[in-house]
């Protein structure tokens, strides 16, 4: 059951800002009207939702197609400037193919409360002075842009590149270019990848003080971190953060799990991380993020080969170390055997 101080703030929405045909803006305030915490950018908060259509906002679906609402949570990063401390601002995309998550925040109301926990920060700026090359994929904007607040408060030098796919869909296009300037690059492909942000050129050579900070898809993620590895960027000044937890990929398959120091056998389906079924198993493994980025959860495999799909190990850690990462990586086939 979920508890007050796993929840310790209660917001009252303030404001609803449509950004796009997709996307919203919400302004949150203290439902005390008091201070909220501290944050600093690319910090995020985590709600409290509902994943069900129509119960918790009779009226948005007939009722013949309501079910009863199921608790969940969903992350959101926050979009103003860490000085503006008397609210928080999200951005929401709908996700009509989602699990729910992005309907109840759509749903919401003015003047409707809402719980979340503290702000945390996963994806924060480096803290010694450097330059900052941001980059940004749709939505993905939103922990830049309060990065982007960040350093142009300190005077920071950074330049911003933001892709979408067209000027129409590109949330906070104008606040961008109000806040950057000519530090800031827009790319529109029109639905033709080929026609988007020129990666190589913009992440171009390693320069000793400069960061790259990315969010967005994850291709686009995938495509700067193998840019930057291939253009030897030193791991500690590649930065990204992805949304939401990583999907199935065609083709995954169950998969036979030994977990030897548990004396267990898991028979992990498809659709399912073999961290979540530990879990559901009844064992209480280490983790963190749930997408690949921590390394909270690396296991020694004793037998098997896995398929690595984190981006937090070393190739050390893989093949001298025998490391992988249980909440994304998988078997590439048969049968894994894990020091678990
Ligand atoms: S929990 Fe973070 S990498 Fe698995």
């Amino acid at each position: 059951m979920s508890t007050t101080s796993e929840w310790p703030l209660e917001l009252v929405v303030a404001d609803i800002v449509p950004l796009t045909a997709e996307i919203t803006s919400l302004i949150l305030k203290a439902a005390d009207g008091g201070p909220l915490p501290a944050f600093s950018g690319g910090a995020h908060i985590k709600f409290q939702v509902e994943l069900a259509d129509g119960a918790s906002h009779p009226g948005t679906l007939p009722d013949t197609l309501k079910k009863a609402p199921a608790p969940g949570e969903r992350c959101y990063s926050l979009v103003n400037s860490a000085d503006q401390s008397d609210y928080y601002e999200i951005a929401v995309k709908l996700e009509t193919a989602g699990a729910g998550g992005s309907r109840f925040m759509h749903a919401l109301r003015t003047g409707e409360h809402i719980r979340a926990a503290l702000p945390k920060n996963d994806f924060p700026l480096h803290d010694e002075p450097h330059e900052a090359v941001l980059i940004a994929g749709g939505i993905g904007i939103t922990p830049i842009l309060s990065m982007a607040k960040e350093l142009s408060a300190k005077g920071a030098a950074y330049r911003l590149h933001y892709a979408s796919r067209s000027p129409e869909t590109m949330a906070y296009r104008t606040g961008v270019s109000q806040l950057c300037g000519e530090q800031a690059s827009l790319y529109f492909d029109y639905g033709d990848p080929t026609q988007g942000m020129p990666l190589a050129d913009v992440i171009g050579q390693p320069v000793p003080n400069r960061h790259l900070y990315v969010c967005g898809p994850r291709p686009l993620i995938d495509a700067v971190i193998a840019i930057a590895r291939a253009q030897q960027w030193p791991p500690g000044h590649v930065h990204f953060e992805l949304f939401g937890a990583p999907l199935p990929q065609t083709g995954d398959r169950p998969c036979r799990v030994v977990l030897q120091r548990s004396g267990v056998t898991l028979d992990v389906p498809a659709e399912k991380s073999i961290l979540d079924a530990m879990i559901d198993a009844g064992l209480d493994p280490m983790f963190d993020c749930r997408r690949g980025e921590c390394s909270v959860c690396a296991v020694r495999v004793l037998s098997g080969t896995p398929e690595h799909r984190d981006y937090a190990l070393s190739d050390d850690d893989r093949d001298q170390a025998h490391l992988m990462c249980v909440c994304v990586s998988r078997a590439r086939e048969g049968e894994l055997v894990l020091d678990a």
